[in-house]
């Protein structure tokens, strides 16, 4: 018994001795915390607190979960070392936490702003970096030390279920924007995570689909946008997404995480993965070897995981310790390290007015003809005269406005402000009786919704579902035809996180629609009256097939909290659109040819349950036969016809390009060109440099690799230019950005020779043409790795 109680006290005494002489973390002792850590702490370092964590751990644990109530996720505390937990919270559109709290009246609504798409679809970089800078600091006055976003995956397809939260099918946009993007947010002291590095192109079976692309597709297509925001931005997190490339899971892939991220492009900050856990088929050491130094949302078997696979001599306590550092690295970044005092009342005003201006920006005028039965002076439809001062309503999302989309990307916002709102904001009234229908419908479908609920459709519960369309009658139509002076339909469609989209009644109109549309349209025409169609969607749609019945189309995608009023100053005139396509709208979906092999079952739960084992496109293993040829690359190298091309996008004013300049001096081409507005009204205009690479000469007569027809290489827009006014854009390429990427000596590779500079409004509308003389060739050798196990057809422009 005596022995006993003397062991006892030796250790009381060891412990209290030991957590005496602890280091505090600081800046500077990084190296002193990391000798002093147990290997227990490492681990716990190194697994996020969402779960059950080691035992003895779990009143800590406890205590954290409360520290942000909503936010996704958190770090471990270790507070004998000084180190803090903290707080990851969802984004890219906002702050995603939950608005109310329990035992408090205080609300913490966050700003709701635009999506990706319509972000990206404003092509100012200025802009987006303003926008970052506001949800940067929601996310440091809430509480949050890192927002998890941007998405920079690629729109390789239509259908892709979070094509809303990413930006483009080309990754030089992608890259653009999502550097400006981080710099904004980051300016606040805050973290970003760029994700789903890579290859998260679908949502259909995403934990397990393996993503086939070749070395050169990963370089060019799905890797550059990321490679562009870590050398420009340095964001302080990526996150690993969920599924394989080439047959490794993302997160345990060390060729991406370290070869790639690291060694080739210099990355300094962590990784963490994609809210998944523990995996049966990857081992926990795997994934700290790979380089992924977070596992996140965090279960304590990861952590035991961690401690045994030391002990038992599978992973190496180097990688541990390389990575607990990396974390120390991030912690002392941290507001929360800093001891921030954040006030939960950022300055949503502010804020507000940033979403409801930027959206406007980023909404595209697909159409406008001329509509001279209204008024024989006007010259288009849009924007509204004076003489529209009622119009008739129609489409259940103009009273159901979504102001974002579906999931985790989701953002609990105070209120959004509907069409009906909107115009009334802007002097225009809507029909009576059409609103009082529509009005009572929608509380009638969201209440029904939450009957109806779908236990296994947990996204379904963040953000807005989409309430089914209601049928109009023609007798409904002349009723309201008498007391409107015009017709807007405003056609929703929402989607998001863990599903991806159907063609038919998602892609596709559905019957509901295209009758309502045709409908309206013949009713309203004959009558001499206008019809505007409004597209409140985040991702595209198909057009060419009723795009007829339209006076005017604007794609408002899902612009934020204010989207009703936003969409209103467009159509009022008080804003000119200036939005741009930064992706293909196709005629149909099958016409891009990644279609063939994305999955064919949108709905994820049949995909895992199923057709589990099954191989088939889009499950299990997604081929990227299309190779780099995705978006504009395939249906300009192609010569497909598309409903609207790739940076396509009208205003309510015109411009004219000259005088265009090209000069190659050093390592830089850069370009200029003259715009004028030479209409009306004050309008931006954004100018697009594609670059076509050399074609064989006798001086050179083998490029290296076949080439699409052209590719962005360089954007700019114009300030707000008054009728009559120039601005000359100044452009400047670097001439690594036209390497192609050479798999067979895996590296990035420009030829030498005559390149076409091609300065145009959109990829198919090329205003100007020049020259540049590369007189030397360059390479740049990168790591080794990610190649293609599997045999597939890859397109190419000799195979067609
Ligand atoms: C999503 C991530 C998100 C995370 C945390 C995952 O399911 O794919 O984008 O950040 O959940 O909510």
């Amino acid at each position: 018994m005596k022995k006993i109680w003397l062991i006892l006290c030796i250790m009381m005494q060891a412990t209290i001795a030991s957590a005496q002489e602890a280091p505090k973390l600081s800046t500077d002792n990084i190296d002193q915390v990391l000798k002093a850590m147990t290997l227990e702490e490492k681990a716990q370092m190194l697994v996020g607190g969402g779960h059950d964590h080691f035992v003895g751990s779990g009143a800590m644990m406890g205590h954290q979960k409360k520290l942000v109530a909503g936010a996704a996720g958190i770090t471990v505390a270790i507070p004998r070392l000084g180190i803090p937990a903290t707080v990851m919270c969802d984004g890219p559109a906002g702050v995603h936490i939950d608005a109310r709290r329990e035992g408090t009246d205080q609300t913490f609504y966050a700003t709701g702003f635009p999506v990706g798409t319509c972000l990206a679809c404003t092509w100012n970089t200025e802009l987006v970096e303003e926008v970052g800078r506001a949800i940067g600091n929601e996310t440091l006055e809430y509480g949050c030390d890192v927002i998890l976003g941007p998405g920079l995956n690629i729109h390789r397809n239509p259908l892709c279920g979070r094509n809303f939260e990413y930006y483009s099918e080309d990754p030089f946009v992608t890259g653009a924007i999502g550097a400006a993007c981080v710099k904004g947010i980051q300016s606040q002291g805050v973290g970003v995570s760029i994700k789903h590095f890579a290859v998260n192109s679908q949502e259909g079976d995403r934990t397990r689909v393996s993503e086939n692309v070749s070395p050169r597709a990963l370089r060019e297509i799905y890797l550059r946008g990321f490679e562009r925001v870590v050398r420009e931005a340095s964001p302080w997190t990526v996150m690993s997404s969920y599924n394989k490339i080439n047959g490794v899971y993302a997160m345990g892939n060390k060729d991406l995480l370290t070869d790639v991220l690291r060694q080739d492009w210099g990355y300094k900050g962590i990784v963490m993965s994609d809210w998944i856990g523990k995996r049966h088929d990857l081992p926990t050491e795997q994934e700290v070897s790979a380089g992924n130094d977070l596992m996140m949302p965090g279960y304590g078997a990861q952590a035991t995981d961690i401690v045994e696979a030391v002990k038992a001599g599978r992973l190496d306590i180097k990688d541990v310790d390389r990575n607990v550092r990396r974390m120390l690295e991030y912690i002392v970044k941290t507001p929360r390290f800093k001891g921030y005092k954040f006030s939960n009342k950022p300055d949503t005003k502010a804020h507000a007015a940033i979403t409801r201006q930027s959206s406007t920006e980023g909404m595209v005028l697909l159409r406008n003809e001329k509509f001279e039965m209204r008024n024989e002076k006007c010259e288009a439809t849009l924007p509204f005269g004076s003489d529209i001062k009622t119009v008739a309503l129609f489409g259940v999302n103009s009273y159901d406005f979504f102001s974002g989309g579906l999931g985790s990307g989701c953002v609990n916002v105070p209120y959004v402000v509907d069409m009906v709102t909107g115009l009334k904001n802007n002097g225009i009234s809507t029909t009576p009786a059409l609103t009082e229908i529509y009005k009572d419908y929608v509380t009638y479908a969201r209440k029904k919704l939450r009957i109806d609920k779908n236990p296994e459709m947990w996204f379904l519960d963040q953000g807005q579902p989409k309430l089914d369309e209601i049928d109009i009658t023609d007798r409904c139509i002349q009723h309201e035809l008498r007391q409107a002076d015009a017709a807007i339909i405003t056609i929703g469609r929402q989607a998001g996180e863990g599903i991806d989209r159907a063609i038919e009644g998602e892609f596709n109109l559905s019957q509901v629609e295209r009758d309502m549309l045709t409908r309206v349209s013949c009713a309203f025409h004959a009558a001499g009256k206008p019809v505007v169609v409004v597209i409140n969607s985040g991702s595209v749609i198909e057009t060419a097939s009723w795009r007829d019945y339209a006076d005017a189309i604007l794609v408002a995608w899902q612009p934020g909290q204010e989207g009703g009023n936003s969409v209103a100053d467009v159509l009022t005139g008080k804003q000119n659109p200036s939005g741009k396509l930064t992706m293909t709208w196709p005629i149909a979906a099958t016409d891009h040819p990644s279609t063939a092999n994305f999955p064919q079952e949108p709905d994820y739960y049949n995909l895992s349950e199923k057709l589990y084992g099954q191989r088939m496109p889009g499950v299990n293993f997604t081929n990227h036969e299309e190779d780099i040829y995705v978006g504009y690359r395939y249906f300009d190298t192609f010569g497909k016809r598309v409903a609207y091309p790739f940076g396509y996008g009208l205003s309510y004013t015109t411009f004219e390009y000259s005088k265009p300049t090209v000069k190659v001096s050093g390592d830089n081409i850069t370009v200029t060109v003259n715009i004028k507005n030479t209409g009306k009204r004050a309008g931006k205009e954004i100018a697009q440099v594609y670059v076509a690479a050399p074609t064989p000469t006798t001086q050179h007569p083998t490029p290296i690799l076949e080439k699409p027809a052209k590719e962005l290489k360089a954007f700019a827009k114009t300030r707000n230019l008054q009728p009559g006014e120039s601005q000359t854009l100044t452009m400047t390429i670097a001439r690594r950005d036209l390497a192609s990427f050479d798999e067979a000596q895996s590296q990035w590779g420009v030829d030498a020779g005559r390149y076409e500079i091609l300065i145009g409004a959109n990829c198919e509308d090329i205003r100007c043409r020049q020259a540049a003389d590369i007189k030397t060739g360059y390479t740049e050798k990168v790591s080794p790795v990610l190649s293609l196990k599997t045999k597939m057809n890859r397109l190419s422009i000799a195979r067609q």
